[in-house]
């Protein structure tokens, strides 16, 4: 594997050196350099940050499971309190679990989307202390007009999970695409921490990972766009402080356009 990985490094460089592209002409630097966007050498943000051609990249796709380390996930869930029903619920398992069985997702994520992910799902959750809304039940998440996905009586569409799945239409196409009766169970979201997950990241790839590219502040408008704008700027600073500081653990430049 990492011979692999060297070897298409030495090539790409060898293929830098003869190409007369002024994207790679300057690329030749040593294994443990990246080749920045420009083609320069250097182990700065600038050259393995964002456009990074070869070498260590920051961008580089890792195997999910060694974005989500132990130590990564634990420093997350320890800091909140005990007896907070999701301690014993979310677990670094059932979020690889989930992970491995979201089409191509364990092969293409990056470092900085698992930043962006876990900065929501901790402001979600409080840490991962939540699993349903703090009195969910009190408010009404049926849109009565949606015919494709009718409510069921007697059954609550309030925030579960990491990403706080709400609304009947949410559980709906949540559901069709997980191929799981959401919509009848929507319960299965606070009980089952692999769907749990698979929630999470059914949003985050659907709403979530297409406008990632233009910062971190598009997704925060496309997960709670009333908090923009002043609208809640202390759930945005807590959103983007947690997003810093996942970035700064996993080794990420946090790029711009940050707040919303
Ligand atoms: C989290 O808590 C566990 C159990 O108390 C402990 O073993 C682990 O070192 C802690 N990890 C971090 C990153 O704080
Ligand atoms: C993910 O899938 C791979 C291959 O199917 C398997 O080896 C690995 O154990 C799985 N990981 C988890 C956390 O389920
Ligand atoms: C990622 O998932 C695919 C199947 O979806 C599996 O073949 C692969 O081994 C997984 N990799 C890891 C690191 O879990
Ligand atoms: C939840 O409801 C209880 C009792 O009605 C109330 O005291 C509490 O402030 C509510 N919490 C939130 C976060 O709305
Ligand atoms: C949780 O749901 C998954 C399907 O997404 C299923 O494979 C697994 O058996 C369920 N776990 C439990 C404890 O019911």
């Amino acid at each position: 594997m990492a011979l692999t990985k060297i070897s298409s490094v030495f090539l790409i460089c060898l293929f830098g050196f003869y190409s007369q592209t002024a994207k790679s002409q300057f690329c030749g630097c040593s294994p443990i350099r990246c080749c920045s966007q420009y083609g320069f050498c250097g182990i700065t943000d600038q050259h393995c940050g964002s456009g990074c051609q070869s070498g260590p990249c920051r961008t580089s796709r890792d195997p999910v499971d060694e974005i989500v380390t132990k130590k990564f996930f634990d420093g997350i869930i320890n800091q909140t309190r005990n007896g907070c029903a999701g301690k014993r619920f979310y677990t670094r398992e059932s979020f690889l679990s989930a992970a491995n069985t979201t089409l191509n997702f364990n092969s293409t994520v990056t470092r900085l989307e698992i930043a962006a992910m876990f900065a929501h799902f901790t402001h979600e959750t409080e840490h991962f202390c939540y699993i349903e809304e703090v009195n969910g039940t009190s408010r009404d998440y049926c849109d009565e007009n949606n015919m494709q996905y009718p409510c069921v009586p007697g059954k609550g569409y309030y925030g579960r999970g990491p990403i706080q799945l709400s609304w009947n239409i949410m559980y709906g196409e949540c559901g069709d695409n997980l191929k799981l009766p959401l919509l009848s169970q929507p319960e299965l979201v606070g009980s089952n921490s692999t769907v749990s997950f698979r929630t999470g990241l059914w949003f985050w790839m659907k709403s979530l990972r297409p406008v990632l590219k233009e910062g971190f502040g598009a997704t925060i408008r496309a997960i709670n766009g009333m908090e923009c704008d002043g609208g809640n700027s202390g759930a945005v600073s807590a959103r983007t402080g947690y997003y810093r500081d996942y970035c700064r653990q996993l080794g990420v430049d946090p790029g711009a356009n940050i707040t919303c």
